[in-house]
């Protein structure tokens, strides 16, 4: 016996940057299962058109670093759906993993723009319509490097702390106004951005990201962090505000050097 879906965001209006691949595809699939019409907001034209047409989502080209393209994507939510729930700051890069002394600024900012400025001009806009709307929720994709050093870049793990602290600060002043906001951290997620960051096939990346993962018996799809997404995004949510939901199976809760610590080795030395 199938049993039918709960939509669990039937009626809502979502903005996901970054939607057109990897995790903010997943989730604007999922997110469109769900009942919500979705606007996906991404610098790749072609396949965020493809994404759009498959699930019947609106596309926007919007570079998240330009003012003007945000507010137009948040516009073009409002102006077509008539309101905006849910806003999901999602689209990020990587820079190439430099010691700190041959990371260039200009790689620096690169990085730093796209995640942070992308999801203040993210919250900024979403705000502007949330607030006078009196709910709202804003989520934005952080990382397990939004909490740990060594896991990124310096520019990434720079990004992705700042992008925990834009939650948090965020998340003070809009929940006067019935507004929530959160931030999802996932572990490492074979996407187009972790492949060409570590170099290798997404077959290789999972079986050697899940060597190192605390949780065992199972991989991190980016299905899992969509699933994440929904829970913040859905009403299910309603009283959960400034969190940082770490979606890494334990990773960032322990300092895995100790684990192979056997003190008998002591002994025999
Ligand atoms: N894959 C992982 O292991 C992992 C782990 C933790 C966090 N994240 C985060 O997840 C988010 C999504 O990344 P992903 O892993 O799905 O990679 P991805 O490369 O598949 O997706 C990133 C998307 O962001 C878009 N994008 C890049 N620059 C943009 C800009 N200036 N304006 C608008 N869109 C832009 C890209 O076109 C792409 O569609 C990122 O914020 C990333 O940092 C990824």
């Amino acid at each position: 016996m199938t049993s039918a879906l709960v939509k669990r965001l039937e009626g809502k209006v979502a903005v996901i940057t970054g939607g057109a691949s990897g995790i903010g595809e997943c989730t604007a699939r999922l997110f469109s299962q769900h009942g919500a019409k979705v606007v996906v907001a991404d610098i790749q034209d072609e396949r965020g058109r493809s994404v759009c047409d498959t699930i019947g989502a609106t596309f926007v080209h919007c570079d998240v670093t330009k003012e003007s393209d945000v507010q137009k994507a948040i516009d073009t939510a409002v102006t077509g759906h008539g309101k905006l729930d849910i806003m999901f700051n999602n689209a990020g890069i990587i820079d190439a993993g430099k010691p700190i002394t041959d990371t260039a600024l200009s790689d620096f900012h690169k990085v730093i723009d796209v995640i942070v400025t992308g999801a203040f001009l993210g919250t900024k806009h979403a705000a502007r319509v949330m607030v006078p709307a009196g709910r709202g929720s804003i989520i934005s994709t952080a990382s397990v490097a939004s909490v740990i050093g060594g896991v990124g870049t310096h520019a990434y793990t720079a990004a992705k702390h700042a992008v925990a602290g834009l939650t948090r600060s965020a998340a003070v002043e809009l929940g006067r106004f019935g507004v929530r906001v959160n931030c999802v951290s996932p572990y490492a997620v074979a996407t187009r951005l972790a492949v060409e960051f570590a170099r290798i096939d997404e077959k290789v990346f999972e079986e050697a990201m899940s060597k190192f993962a605390t949780l065992q018996g199972t991989l991190l799809k980016p299905e899992d962090v969509a699933m994440a997404v929904l829970y913040l995004a859905s009403d299910e949510s309603k009283y959960v505000s400034g969190h940082n939901l770490m979606v890494d199976g334990g990773y960032s809760i322990v300092n895995r050097a100790l684990l192979s610590f056997d003190p008998s080795d002591l002994a025999s030395s």
